[in-house]
């Protein structure tokens, strides 16, 4: 039997509809708004989207989304969402000035959340109703707070059996150097290396990314990694020039990565280089705000450039403790000075394909995922302007409501 609705009556249907591949320059402002708009949704799909009256099929039940907009869920591309506690203590030191790579420098920063993961009993996707909530329905998530096989595993299978969320899994094993290895790099740039071949062989990650940065790798220790990666057929990302330039935004395009992602401290020369080439600039504006720094990655240089521009929240224990992506619209469009419409085409369709699910998810089509999210505004633009208020009221992931603020 096959089961249908009908969400009727949306004050803007935000379709994001167009070519199944990142947007850039102008398209990024280009929304397909249908207003008074209708979407069918049928066995999980999307099957029509129109105007309200020109429904092709009246019988199926109805969603009244009179006065709200409609948008694609979320993708939030870059996430560290598999943690086991939080670092509160970290927070408070790094109010007081101590810097976040100093932390790491002391063993603390990812190094305590290593030392809580390998300790932690069970592990899961932390907060994934929440991210529903707030209007995503599909995230990427690394592991990373292993550091071990074992425990990166463990963290692989917790993506793996969320039971509602859709988690792309990232094999993030070069995320710090674990305190038993920092006399012999090689040797654990190695064990990540050999590592690999379990991850690609019980297919427990979609991408690789590798921590590039001063205190944490080189490029010369990630393209190790990465040339071993692709050749077991995991796509590549990349932490890069999150802090310092160092490389890693030029490294993605040498390795043909999906995506770099961070790039606060990227050049001028490799903001050419991004933007003539086929990598997807994923901008994580959360991070920057609550490490309290007042650069931001340079968003119009890169849109200029004509790179494909994405969001998400990197949501982790240390660095950004939000997985709410109607603030980090906010703060691409305040911080970095991107329109309302290019942060929506940034979060939907572009990040959708910094996780390879262009054909799936990202936008309003016949023939997607139902993944949609409704919120109580009559504007697209107000999600971003009414910053730091959640005003999703209800979300559908695979046609099925994930999420309904009660009313
Ligand atoms: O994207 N900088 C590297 N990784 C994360 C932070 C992880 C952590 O501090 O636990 C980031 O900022
Ligand atoms: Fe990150």
């Amino acid at each position: 039997m096959s089961t249908a609705l009908n969400i009727i009556h949306a004050s803007q249907l935000v379709t994001v509809r167009g070519p199944l591949r990142a947007r850039r320059g102008l398209e990024l402002r280009d929304l397909g708004i249908i207003r008074d708009g209708a979407v069918t949704i049928r066995n999980g799909i999307i099957e029509w989207i129109g105007a309200t009256d020109e429904l092709p099929d009246k019988a199926a039940p109805e969603f009244d989304a009179s006065g709200k907009v409609v948008l694609p869920g979320f993708i939030d591309s870059h996430t560290h969402a598999v943690f086991a506690r939080t670092r509160t203590d970290e927070f408070e030191w790094r109010i007081q000035g101590t810097p976040y790579m100093e932390i790491l420098a002391r063993g603390g920063g990812i190094l305590s959340s290593v030392k809580a993961t390998r300790d932690a009993p069970a592990l899961h996707v932390q907060l994934a109703e929440r991210f529903f909530e707030h209007g995503t329905t599909t995230i990427e998530a690394k592991s990373g707070y292993g550091l071990n096989l074992e425990t990166e595993i463990r963290m692989l299978e917790a993506m793996r059996t969320e039971p509602h969320l859709e988690v792309v899994p990232t094999y993030l094993g070069a995320h710090a150097m674990p305190s038993e290895f920092v006399r012999n790099r090689a040797a654990f740039v190695d064990k990540v290396i050999e590592d690999l071949n379990t991850i690609a062989e019980r297919k427990l990650a979609e991408f690789c990314d590798v921590f590039v940065e001063p205190g944490a790798f080189t490029s010369d220790e990630a393209r190790r990694i990465f040339a071993r990666a692709r050749s077991l057929g995991l796509q590549v990302k990349i932490h890069a020039d999150e802090f310092q330039s160092s490389g890693g935004a030029a490294l993605a395009v040498e390795m043909g990565a999906i995506s770099a992602d961070h790039l606060g401290a990227i050049t001028d020369a490799d903001i050419q280089r991004i933007g003539a080439s086929n990598v997807i600039a994923t901008l994580l504006p959360a991070t920057l705000f609550m490490m309290g720094e007042q650069r931001y990655a340079p968003a119009r240089k890169l849109i200029e450039s004509g790179a494909a521009v994405a969001l998400a929240t990197d949501f982790n224990p240390g660095t950004s403790p939000t997985l709410n992506m109607q603030f980090v619209l906010s703060l691409a469009c305040t911080q970095m000075k991107m329109t309302p419409a290019e942060a929506i085409t940034a979060s939907t369709i572009n990040s959708a394909c910094a996780v390879l699910r262009q054909h799936r998810t990202g936008s309003i089509e016949s023939g997607k995922q139902a993944d949609i999210a409704v919120y109580d505004l009559s504007d697209y633009r107000e999600i971003p302007y009414f910053a730091a208020v959640n005003f999703c009221v209800a979300t559908f992931k695979r046609g099925e409501l994930a999420w309904r603020k009660e009313s």
